[in-house]
């Protein structure tokens, strides 16, 4: 079958079997390597797109199912070459360790910010359950905290 797929901006038409994954067709057919396979079984968050702004786990996302919708990944989710405070904060922080699993936090930090701008460590260990092998834990709180502090500097 042929389905349409949003994907930062620009459809891409793919052909693929209806209940293909989302991820696979992200990273074979369409090259988004940034969206990443861990568990396959929407446990570990390696996979997560935005899809119409909400965290998304792809492995486990019916490609038929992702029709119509604005789909966003980590390549798509800055203004060129610019990055965004999220991804500096990681840079100035030094999160990642190896850095397989940090695409689909950034992603799944990205959407806590829209939707809970200061969050709390409960917060964000209630809504970013995505899973870090290398135990980069501590580091993402800490950037999450320098972002939300940043604007709600930037916004007085
Ligand atoms: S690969 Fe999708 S949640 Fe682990
Ligand atoms: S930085 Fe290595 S898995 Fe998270």
């Amino acid at each position: 079958m042929q389905y349409d797929l949003k994907v930062n901006g620009e459809t891409h038409r793919v052909d693929v079997e209806g209940d293909t994954p989302l991820l696979w067709v992200l990273r074979d057919e369409l090259g988004f390597k940034g969206v990443k396979f861990g568990c396959g079984v929407a446990a570990c968050g390696a996979c997560t797109v935005h899809m119409d702004g909400t965290a998304t786990r792809t492995c486990v996302f019916p490609v038929e199912d992702a029709v119509g919708t604005e789909i966003t990944t980590i390549e798509g989710i800055s203004e060129g070459a610019e990055l965004t405070d999220i991804q500096n904060a990681w840079i100035e922080n030094q999160v990642p360790q190896c850095g397989y699993c940090q695409s689909g936090m950034i992603m799944a930090v990205t959407a806590l910010l829209e939707e809970i701008p200061n969050p709390s460590d409960e917060d964000i260990d209630a809504s970013i359950t995505n899973i870090c092998r290398c135990g980069s834990y501590q580091r993402i709180r800490k950037a999450i905290h320098a972002v939300a502090d940043a604007r709600e500097k930037a916004n007085v």
